[in-house]
C-alpha cells in the first residue's frame, strides 16, 4: 500500500490503473479507524480490483464549538489497519492540499433541505460541508465506486442525492452499521464515553430496536414512537437531540403505504454525541 498526500499523486496512481482496465473503489474516512471502517474496505471487494481510503478530517464540517482540533487522529495505526485490510492507496492531505485558499470561503455543495432536517438541525453547516469534501474527494479519485456506512444514514441520503442531482459518475454502496456485542454502533466518538457512560450507551441502539418493533408490528402512531423514545433515552441519562420516524428512500415523514422505513437518533451522553438507526421493511 502507498500512503500519498497529494492530489495529483492520487490522479497518478489511478491513471495507471485504468489503462490497466482495473476498477476502483472509494473509502473516505477521518481516520481513526475500526472495525466499522473496515467493513468498507470489504464490502469494497464485490466492486472492482483498486482500493482507495482517504483519511481527512475535514474542517468544513465541524461547528465552531465542536470537536475538530480534538478529533482522535492516529495516522501510524490507521496505515497499518488500512494495509492489513487489502488497501492499495491511503489518501492524507492536509487542509491546505484540499483547501488552498482555506475552507471558510471555499467553493461548496449544497443539498438543501435533505441537509436541514434532523443532524442538520443541530449542526447548521455540517452536511454542507460534507458535500463539499466529499464532492471534491471524488472528483479527486474519479472512483467507478464509492463505499459509505448506514451507521451515517442522513449523510448517506444526502451524498446519494448529490450524487445523482450533479450527474457524478459513481456508484454510491451502503455498508451495514457494524456493532459491539452489547449492540452500540461503532464509531471514533465512542472514545469521549467514560467507563459508565459506555456501560449505559447501549440503550441508544435498545430504544431504535423497540420502535422498529412496533412498527413491524403495524403501529402508526409515530408521534407516539418518538415520544417514546425520547422518555426513554432520557431515563438512561441521554440528552437526546430528536427520535425520529422517517421514509428510508428520501427522509420525509412515513406515509400509510411507505413499505421501507428508518428510525433515527442523535443523542448526547457526557461529551459524546452519538447517532445510530434502525431500517424497517414493512
Ligand atoms: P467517518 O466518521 O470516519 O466515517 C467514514 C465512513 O465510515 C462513513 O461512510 C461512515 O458511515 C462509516 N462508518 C463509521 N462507523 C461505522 C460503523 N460502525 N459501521 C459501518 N460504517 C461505519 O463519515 C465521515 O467520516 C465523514 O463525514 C466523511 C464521509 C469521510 C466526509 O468527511
Amino acid at each position: 500500500m502507498r500512503r500519498v498526500t497529494s492530489i495529483a499523486e492520487v490522479r497518478a496512481a489511478v491513471r495507471a490503473w485504468r489503462r490497466a482496465d482495473q476498477r476502483i473503489v472509494f473509502v473516505p474516512t477521518m481516520g481513526n479507524l475500526h472495525e466499522g471502517h473496515l467493513s468498507l474496505i470489504e464490502a469494497a471487494r464485490a466492486h472492482g480490483e483498486r482500493f482507495i481510503a482517504s483519511l481527512f478530517v475535514n474542517p468544513m464540517q465541524f461547528g465552531p464549538n465542536e470537536d475538530f482540533a480534538h478529533y482522535p487522529r492516529t495516522p501510524e495505526r490507521d496505515e497499518r489497519m488500512l494495509r492489513d485490510a487489502g488497501c492499495d492507496l491511503m489518501f492524507m492531505p492536509d487542509v491546505a492540499e484540499m483547501y488552498p485558499h482555506g475552507h471558510e470561503g471555499a467553493t461548496r455543495v449544497e443539498v438543501p433541505g435533505l441537509s436541514d432536517i434532523l443532524c442538520g438541525e443541530f449542526r447548521p453547516g455540517h452536511f454542507q460541508g460534507v458535500s463539499t469534501v466529499v464532492c471534491k474527494l471524488l472528483h479527486i479519485v474519479e472512483p467507478d465506486a464509492a463505499v459509505f456506512g448506514e451507521k451515517d444514514f442522513q449523510q448517506l441520503t444526502v451524498i446519494r442525492r448529490m450524487v445523482s442531482e450533479l450527474c457524478m459518475p459513481v456508484s454510491i454502496i451502503a455498508a451495514a452499521t457494524v456493532r459491539d456485542s452489547d449492540g452500540l454502533a461503532m464509531s471514533s466518538r465512542n472514545q469521549y464515553l467514560t467507563a459508565a457512560e459506555r456501560q449505559r450507551a447501549p440503550a441508544l441502539y435498545q430504544a431504535l430496536v423497540a420502535a422498529a418493533r412496533r412498527l413491524a408490528a403495524g403501529e402508526r402512531d409515530y408521534a407516539d414512537i418518538e415520544r417514546e423514545g425520547l422518555r426513554a433515552l432520557e431515563r438512561e441519562g441521554f440528552r437526546p437531540d430528536y427520535f425520529a420516524v422517517k421514509r428510508a428512500e428520501d427522509l420525509g415523514p412515513p406515509a400509510a403505504d411507505s413499505a421501507h422505513l428508518v428510525v433515527l437518533t442523535a443523542a448526547r451522553l457526557g461529551r459524546a454525541r452519538l447517532i445510530d438507526n434502525v431500517q424497517v421493511r414493512l
